[in-house]
Formats: structure tokens, sequence, C-alpha cells
């Protein structure tokens, strides 16, 4: 069975994109979902002073899993437009311990905000960045306004067809 790799670039407890990334997980039953919670994870702000030396242990273990994964499915928090400053930091890791760690490997790109514009302003740089790390974007989809398309832990119907229809794409693509 085909592994898949898929977390939420969020440090907070009640992460609503941890929440999306667990129910698109609870969707796929033919590939072997491993959602890793990196909420906990505390790294420190990566410096070229802390070049070559001192690598953080959980960047260490990241770089592995997905070393072991065949795709992956992020969803990732906007903050002011951008990249969380928690998640931008582990990317910036990766980015210098490992070329191209995604190895042109599948990815499904999600996000998702309390706004109606559902983060895909930030999903989009992303599309256009993670690729420098080896990621190939196979499917993107931002779920908009969180609070009331995901009620009782069923998502909106609308949205479950276009949420379907991305892992399917993702799927496809392994
Ligand atoms: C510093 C900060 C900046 C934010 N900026 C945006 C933003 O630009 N666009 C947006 O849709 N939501 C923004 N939000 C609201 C987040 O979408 C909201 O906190 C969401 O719950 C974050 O996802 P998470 O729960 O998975 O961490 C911001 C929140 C914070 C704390």
């Amino acid at each position: 069975m085909k592994k898949i790799l898929a977390l939420a670039g969020s440090n907070s407890s009640n992460s609503i994109n941890h929440q999306l990334i667990e129910y698109t997980a609870s969707l796929i039953k033919d590939a072997d979902v491993k959602v890793l919670d990196i909420r906990s994870w505390d790294i420190p702000i990566y410096s070229i002073d802390m070049d070559p030396d001192q690598t953080p242990e959980k960047i260490t273990e990241l770089i592995t899993l997905i070393q072991e994964h065949d795709g992956f499915i992020v969803s990732s928090p906007e903050h002011n437009g951008g990249t969380p400053a928690f998640f931008k930091n582990i990317l910036d890791w990766l980015s210098r311990r490992a070329k191209k760690v995604f190895a042109d490997k599948p990815a499904l790109l999600m996000s998702t905000s309390p706004g109606k514009g559902g983060g895909a302003n930030h999903r989009k740089f992303l599309e256009h960045t993670l690729p420098y790390q080896g990621a190939s974007i196979a499917a993107a989809y931002s779920l908009p306004s969180f609070q009331q398309n995901m009620q009782n832990g069923q998502l909106e119907a609308g949205e479950l067809e276009k949420l379907n229809a991305v892992v399917n794409e993702l799927k496809s693509k392994l």
C-alpha cells in the first residue's frame, strides 16, 4: 500500500488546519496515511550560525519520514498573508538539511481559515515555493469559513465533494 505523510503547519493546540488534516486522512482507506502532529515541536529559529553542526532532532526525524513516504498532504494556516513563522522555520531547516527533500513526489496542498479566503492566497505562495524543495503539487484545496463548513466533525457536502476530488487527484499520482 502506498504511504502518505500528512501534517499541518500550525503550532496551535486547537489548530483548524490539523483538524482538516485529520478529517482528510479519515477519508482515505486505500493508502496508509500517517498524520504527523507537529504542534508541540519546539524548533530553534534557523540561523546560518547554527550551520553545519546543530540540527534539531525533529528536523532529522522529519527528513527520514519524508524520505519513507510516497506522497504528502500539507495544510497550512495563513498569517498576515504569509507563512506562519513556526512553519516557515521548519521549511527553512528542511531546505538547509536536505536538497529537494520531497524528491518529485506528489503533494496535496491545503489551507483553511475562519475567513472567506480560507488562506488561499498563502496556499498559492506555497504552491510556488514548495517545488523548490522538490514537491510536485498534485492538487490544491482551500476550505473557507472553517467553523461554518465543518460542524460536528462533518464537512459541508459541497466542500466534501471538492476535498474528495483533490484527494483522488493525489492518489492517482502516487
Ligand atoms: C498572527 C496571525 C495572523 C493571521 N493572519 C491571517 C491571514 O492573513 N489570513 C487569514 O485567513 N487568517 C489569518 N489569521 C487567522 C488564522 O487563519 C486562524 O488563527 C487560524 O485558526 C489559523 O490556523 P490554525 O488554527 O490551523 O493554526 C491570522 C491569525 C494570526 C494569529
